[in-house]
Parts: structure tokens; C-alpha cells; sequence
């Protein structure tokens, strides 16, 4: 007979930065710095992002647009792939991600594409551990997630292949 499973999970929302640990303010501070060397000029939409290593290391990335649009790629991926390409072995901790727009406030906070999520469930995946997530925009409450594979149920992975 057919099965009804319900699939959960917790989120915590942080009121602001202060409501942070230091170190994750301190990681949180770093993807708004990365968040600043966003190439951005077709959607003046950046992002930053600052991974938390095992190894106490912090790598960074940015969103880098492309005039033809899809070579660009987005800053959780230009983050965790520096993290791969930098330390290959070493396991990923937090993600902080940070969004920002010329254009008008963000004050939500930013939510990884499906794409990002993607790649960032495959360093989860192969390291068998949870990578936690930070996610703001520019101002507003952090959402703190524990785990990439929490914001991609039924995900694919490499045992599948
Ligand atoms: N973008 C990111 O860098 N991360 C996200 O999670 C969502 C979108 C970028 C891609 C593109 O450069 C711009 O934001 C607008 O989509």
C-alpha cells in the first residue's frame, strides 16, 4: 500500500547580525566583503559568499556575470569550487551567504538556486557531514540551516551512479 511520508526540518532565524555567534558574525562579515568584488553589471545583483573550512581556513566567492549570461555563476558556486580547487580534502563547515541589490534593499535573506544547492549538497554528500548554511540579504533576519541536504530533499548523489 502507498505510504504518505511528511519530509521536515528546522530553520533558526537570527533577528540581525548581533544575534550571531562571534565567529559566525566574523564569517557573515567576510561574504559581505566578498559580496563587495561581485561582477555584476547585467543583474546589479550581488552576492558573497565565505566558506568555513575544518582546517580554521575561510575561502571566498562572488557572484561573476557574463555578457553571454549563462557562463556566469553564482557566488555559493565560485566559494565552494575555490574551496575544492584550495583544500580538496578538507571538510566544509559553514556557508555564509549575503545578497545585496543596487537597485533597491534586500532584506530577505538570500536563498541559494537550485544549481548551488546542487553543488554544495555534492562536498556534503562526499564528506558525511552537514554543511551549515547563514543566509541573509544586505539588512533583516539570518537564517541558519544544518544542512544543505535539508533545502534539497531526494537530492541526487554519486551513489545513485
Ligand atoms: N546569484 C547568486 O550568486 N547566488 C544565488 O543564490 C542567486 C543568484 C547571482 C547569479 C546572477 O549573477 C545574479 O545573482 C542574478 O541572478
Amino acid at each position: 500500500m502507498a505510504l504518505k511520508k511528511e519530509l521536515r526540518f528546522q530553520i533558526t532565524v537570527y533577528e540581525d547580525l548581533n544575534e550571531l555567534a562571534p565567529k559566525d558574525q566574523a564569517l557573515m562579515l567576510q561574504a559581505v566583503s566578498a559580496r563587495k568584488n561581485a561582477y555584476a553589471p547585467y543583474s546589479n545583483f550581488r552576492v558573497g559568499a565565505a566558506v568555513s573550512l575544518a582546517n580554521a581556513e575561510i575561502v571566498i566567492g562572488s557572484n561573476q556575470e557574463n555578457a553571454s549570461y549563462p557562463s556566469g555563476l553564482c557566488a555559493e558556486r565560485v566559494a565552494i569550487f575555490h574551496a575544492g580547487a584550495k583544500f580538496p580534502n578538507v571538510s566544509v563547515n559553514t556557508v555564509a551567504i549575503t545578497a545585496a541589490s543596487d537597485n533597491y534593499e534586500v532584506t530577505s535573506p538570500a536563498a541559494p538556486c537550485g544549481n548551488c544547492r546542487q553543488a554544495m549538497y555534492e562536498y556534503e554528500f562526499k564528506q558525511k557531514q552537514p554543511i551549515r548554511l547563514l543566509l541573509m540579504g544586505e539588512t533583516g533576519s539570518i537564517i541558519e540551516c544544518s544542512s544543505v541536504d535539508d533545502i534539497l530533499p531526494l537530492g541526487f548523489n554519486s551513489s545513485f551512479l
